[in-house]
């Protein structure tokens, strides 16, 4: 009994009212175990937001620009971040084991960029995550994809070993193609995500009605970077997300991809953690990058 028709009309989402934190300062997860709270608060600052930095580009497209040396071209932003989102090849093999970084670790995976994306499954048992420290994991949901039940899924399984061990898993809404990233698609892809356990979502920016999709989704949602923007749009993107109710942003190559990535990354901050405007922030690039605009 699908109900497009209540789904056309959901509208009443009373985007002015905040959602009760029942005394935690994670969205939605004030009645998780404690295990799981303390590795939310870890990637969740007091403020219930986060800047995590996202590198896991490789996992499908193998050495993308910026992430030709992980080694040489992010672990030195890691200060900046509140949580580093990678693979486990890449954290055991490019990272310095004496940090205390909190790592989203991948945890789907299979098709290349040459085959069809959303044919993914479960890529790391629960015991490595563990093993790893891992602070959350995360897996890619494709929704109205051609392997969309298998990624959903993939999600649950990792939900649920999760759930044993006290590791949160995040969900990543992967837009096909041929999907438009607007907010009915992406209020329909967060929800599933959050109905179906994940602790956290992760998320594209839609210009219209942003607002709608955080306030229908029951936990944190984190909006993804995309491809490199100019600084000014990107901070743009970063400052309507929060104002709209977003928990933060996964940035990756508008972060990797710049002149200046660590200016980059302490201007998203700005905003994110600062109470930045758009003008500020960019003028905190320039400033931080010594006068570079891109
Ligand atoms: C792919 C991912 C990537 O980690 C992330 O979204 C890529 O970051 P960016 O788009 O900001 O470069 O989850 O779906």
């Amino acid at each position: 009994m699908a109900d497009l028709e209540g789904n056309l009309n959901a509208k009443n989402f009373h985007t002015e009212t905040p959602t009760p934190d029942y005394g935690f300062h994670v969205k939605g997860a004030s009645h998780l175990d404690f295990g799981m709270k303390r590795r939310l608060s870890r990637i969740f600052q007091a403020d219930g937001r986060t800047v995590m930095l996202a590198f896991d580009h490789g996992y499908f497209q193998g050495p993308t620009r910026g992430l030709e040396r992980v080694d040489l071209n992010i672990v030195p932003l890691g200060p900046w971040a509140d949580a580093l989102m990678g693979t486990r090849g890449i954290f055991r093999s490019s990272f310095p084991a004496d940090g205390n970084m909190p790592l989203v670790v991948r945890a789907s995976g299979g098709p290349s960029i040459l085959r069809e994306l959303s044919d993914e499954h479960v890529a790391l048992d629960m015991a490595d995550a563990v093993r790893l420290d891992s602070s959350a994991v995360a897996v890619q949901v494709f929704v109205g994809g051609e392997h969309e039940s298998r990624s959903i899924q993939n999600m649950t399984t990792l939900v649920d070993q999760g759930m044993k061990v006290g590791i949160p898993v995040l969900g990543v809404t992967a837009v096909g193609k041929n999907l438009v990233r607007d907010s009915r698609y992406l209020g329909l892809a967060t929800r599933m995500i959050a109905e179906l356990g994940a602790q956290m979502v992760k998320t594209y920016y839609c210009e219209q009605d942003f607002e709608e999709v955080v306030a229908g989704c029951p936990v944190p949602v984190i909006v993804a970077g995309g491809k490199k923007l100019p600084v000014p749009e990107a901070l743009d993107m970063a400052y309507r997300s929060i104002q709209a109710g977003a928990a933060g942003l996964d940035m990756g190559r508008n972060i990797f991809q710049r002149q200046s990535p660590s200016a980059m990354i302490q201007a998203v901050r700005g905003v994110v953690h600062d109470g930045l405007n758009v003008a500020e922030a960019v003028e905190q690039y320039r400033e931080l990058s010594g006068g570079l605009t891109d």
